[in-house]
């Protein structure tokens, strides 16, 4: 790589010293990314106390612990709970032990590679309709691809979108996401979980509308008379526990849905665009990702069977969802007494599973703020598995990861044939409130090429 290639791209103002309980608070309601501190780039784990005793763990061995060796001592936190039921209630992302295996054993037939192999003509004709939405000149691209990664999902949660204005729909999940997403002061300050949340209340309206709409879906499709249609609705309304006999109730159903829709198409929309971000910032790598797709496609969109002639594209990919990890922060609670690291875990303790400084950790990666996608090549992949975690890993690892990397690597490489982009004004920010985001938006050039 070239000097001229290494280009740093943007990240998030690191602090060095300790900040109080009230400045994370109000510091975690801008941007989650900023209460890590310097020092969890460089350490295998940091713990501090703030009401709670708190630790944020950015250590492969730590992170299979947590994820696969002992996964009953750290089910998901109280306070991630919190900022979801409202939208998803006890829904497969927030439930546990038997209540998660057997909604994860309903939906699993959904995403086996045969599925969705099956699927991609689906991803290929999106690819063809963001291409043609693309004008040449400045373009919001994180719009551009909300759009077309939620017509893929509407197809496979409900095969099809009749029942859905996707404007409204993607409307009502930004106004969640900017109110019930941002960490609540109330949760920092420890105040009791009955107590009303105002970002709660704010969400209501938009959770109302999602939910109407998803319910809507739902009752046409029960009152159809045409065979099943096999997609992830239908597995849903058939699924059983195998041991109680128990199904999902509506509610249940709603907030399932719910959750894949918006989990499904707004996490990859973001890959994507963090992609296009490196790419416009950089000429040679978008040159060479440019010329592999050609070699490929010859101008037609990718489809399924042309993805491993097109590696440096998934390469990509990869380095993009390394330093802009969709979801760049996790937290579990403790069960038991147990040691990460060295150090001691008491129960109800609260461990963040910073993926964002995993991703940039001095002590695993080599120059970890370049972009360098042949980090990601055949030969030099990271050494330990559990050093990269843009899906999680273990038994909980995302239940949608195979088709959000095949719809992303069929839009990446049809677009990426077909335009050349360059950055524009604003230079983005990268900002979490749930999921890491490009803010105010990722602008973008964008001419044939
Ligand atoms: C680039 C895109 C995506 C990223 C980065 C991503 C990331 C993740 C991560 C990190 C987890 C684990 C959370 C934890 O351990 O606490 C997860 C779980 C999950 N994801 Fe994804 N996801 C993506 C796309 C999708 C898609 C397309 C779907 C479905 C259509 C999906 C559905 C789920 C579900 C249902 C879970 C919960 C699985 C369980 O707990 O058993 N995700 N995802």
């Amino acid at each position: 790589m070239s000097a001229a290639e290494a280009f740093i791209p943007a990240g998030v103002p690191l602090h060095k010293r300790r900040l109080s309980r009230i400045e994370t608070a109000l510091i975690a309601r801008r941007n989650v990314l900023e209460i890590i501190p310097s020092y969890a780039y460089q350490r295998p784990i940091i713990s501090g106390e703030m009401l709670i005793r708190w630790h944020m763990l950015a250590d492969p061995g730590g992170m299979k612990r947590v994820m696969l060796d002992n996964l009953s001592n750290y089910p998901k936190s109280e306070i991630m709970r919190r900022m979801l039921r409202p939208a998803i209630g006890d829904s497969l992302f927030n439930a546990d032990g038997a209540e998660w295996k057997w909604q994860r054993q309903a939906v699993a037939p959904v995403f086996t590679h045969r599925n969705v192999v099956a699927l991609a003509p689906a991803m290929t004709a999106t690819a063809e309709r963001a291409g043609a939405k693309l004008a040449a000149g400045r373009n919001e691209i994180v719009s551009q691809m909300l759009t077309a990664t939620f017509d893929v999902i509407c197809d496979v949660a409900l095969s099809g979108r009749e029942h859905f204005d996707s404007h409204t729909f993607s409307e009502a999940i930004t106004r969640y996401f900017q109110t019930a997403g941002r960490a609540s002061l109330l949760d920092f300050l420890g105040f009791p979980p009955w107590f009303p949340r105002p970002g709660e209340l704010l969400s209501g309206l938009a959770v109302r509308t999602m939910h109407g709409m998803v319910a809507q879906a739902i009752a046409a499709r029960r009152a159809e008379t045409a065979p099943p249609a096999d997609d992830l609705l239908d597995h849903m309304l058939s699924a059983e526990d195998p041991e109680t006999g128990r199904r999902l109730s509506p509610e249940e159903l709603v907030r399932n849905m719910q959750f894949f829709i918006v989990a499904g198409h707004e996490t990859t929309a973001l890959a994507i665009s963090w992609a296009l971000y490196l790419l416009a910032n950089t000429p040679g790598h978008q040159t060479r990702a440019r010329a592999e797709a050609a070699a490929q496609l010859q101008g037609r969109a990718a489809g399924a069977a042309d993805l491993a002639a097109m590696p440096f594209i998934l390469m990509v990919l990869e380095e993009a969802m390394r330093l802009y990890p969709p979801v760049g922060l996790l937290a579990r609670t403790v069960i038991a007494e147990d040691e990460l690291c060295g150090r001691a875990m008491r129960p109800n303790d609260t461990l963040f599973l910073p993926i964002w400084a995993l991703h940039r950790h001095e002590m695993w990666w080599d120059r970890p703020a370049v972009f360098d996608p042949d980090r990601f090549s055949p030969t030099r992949r990271p050494r330990d598995k559990y050093q990269y975690l843009p899906f999680g890993a273990g038994p909980r690892v995302c239940v949608g990861a195979n088709f959000a990397m095949m719809q992303a690597q069929i839009i990446l490489s049809t677009l990426i044939q077909r335009f050349r982009f360059s950055p524009a004004a604003p230079e983005p920010q990268p900002v979490m409130t749930m999921t890491v985001r490009p803010e105010p938006g990722l602008f973008l050039n964008v001419e044939p090429a």
